[in-house]
């Protein structure tokens, strides 16, 4: 069982939406957080927001900035013991382009997987000294895996999926918990980058979406869908079957 409060946070790309409001909600209960984000002037924003977390510049794409984000977590803070895979981005990419920009490809399948991966990988230890820990990956719903105009994200989300099943399986005898996180459509960065409005009647609300995640885990539960979550509020062990 995590607890928040005594916990100490990583959160990647933790500057906007999603991201910002875990920030918030668990600097409220009281976990000590480290954010990382590629954009400076929007991680001193966060700061002053939240004068409590710590800040570290991490553009997710490059590797050298993710080994010393790694190395400065080993360094500074021993008590890691949740590490949440938030950042990501959505390009709207078209396959048949003649001029496609390769480079922008390979930064998005970085982002999205390889850098979560290594983070994972070299953190492990320090998650393995705590007394409970957690991963948690935050992927993407089918409505999104399988949209046309963002096929490189909706390759590397469904990876991640994958990756994050494996995980589970190969943490099952230690301490640490992997919790996958599917959130539904929000109003947010990502539906502004699409061609089209995917469905109206299932945009959520940001800060729900996280409180029901804070819960899911609270909860034990491995794979969040926040929305059902929601529907099974009266029996919540149901959502850990489906
Ligand atoms: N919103 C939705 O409807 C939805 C649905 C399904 C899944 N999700 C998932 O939920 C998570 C959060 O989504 P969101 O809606 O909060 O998205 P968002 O507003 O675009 O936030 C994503 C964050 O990732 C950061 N980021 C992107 N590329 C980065 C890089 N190379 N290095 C470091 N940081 C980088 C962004 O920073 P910049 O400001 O610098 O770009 C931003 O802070 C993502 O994993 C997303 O795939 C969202």
């Amino acid at each position: 069982m995590i607890k928040f409060e005594e916990s100490t946070v990583l959160i990647t790309g933790g500057t906007n939406n999603i991201g910002l409001e875990f920030v918030k909600q668990l600097d409220e209960i009281g976990a000590k957080i480290i954010v990382t984000g590629r954009n400076l002037s929007e991680l001193e924003e966060a700061k002053k927001k939240h004068p409590r977390i710590h800040t570290i510049y991490c553009d997710l794409s490059n590797n050298r900035d993710v080994e010393n984000l790694n190395n400065e977590i080993n360094q500074n803070f021993p008590s890691l013991n949740v590490i949440i895979n938030n950042g990501s981005q959505l390009g709207i990419i078209d396959l048949e382009n003649p001029s496609l920009n390769l480079k922008k490809i390979n930064e998005e399948i970085t982002t999205n997987l390889i850098a979560p991966i290594q983070i994972v990988y070299q953190l492990i230890p320090l998650l393995k000294s705590a007394n409970s820990a957690a991963i948690v990956n935050i992927t993407a719903g089918m409505e999104l895996l399988s949209f046309g105009t963002a096929p490189i994200y909706s390759a590397t989300k469904a990876g991640f999926r994958g990756y994050t099943a494996a995980l589970r399986t190969q943490l099952e005898q230690t301490e640490i918990k992997v919790f996958e996180v599917i959130p539904p459509d929000l109003n947010s960065n990502y539906q502004s980058n699409l061609t089209s409005h995917i469905n109206p009647k299932i945009n959520a609300d940001v800060s729900k979406l996280v409180s029901l995640t804070i819960e899911g885990i609270n909860y034990g539960v491995p794979v969040i869908k926040p929305q059902l979550f929601n529907v099974l509020k009266i029996d919540k062990s149901l959502a850990m079957v489906l």
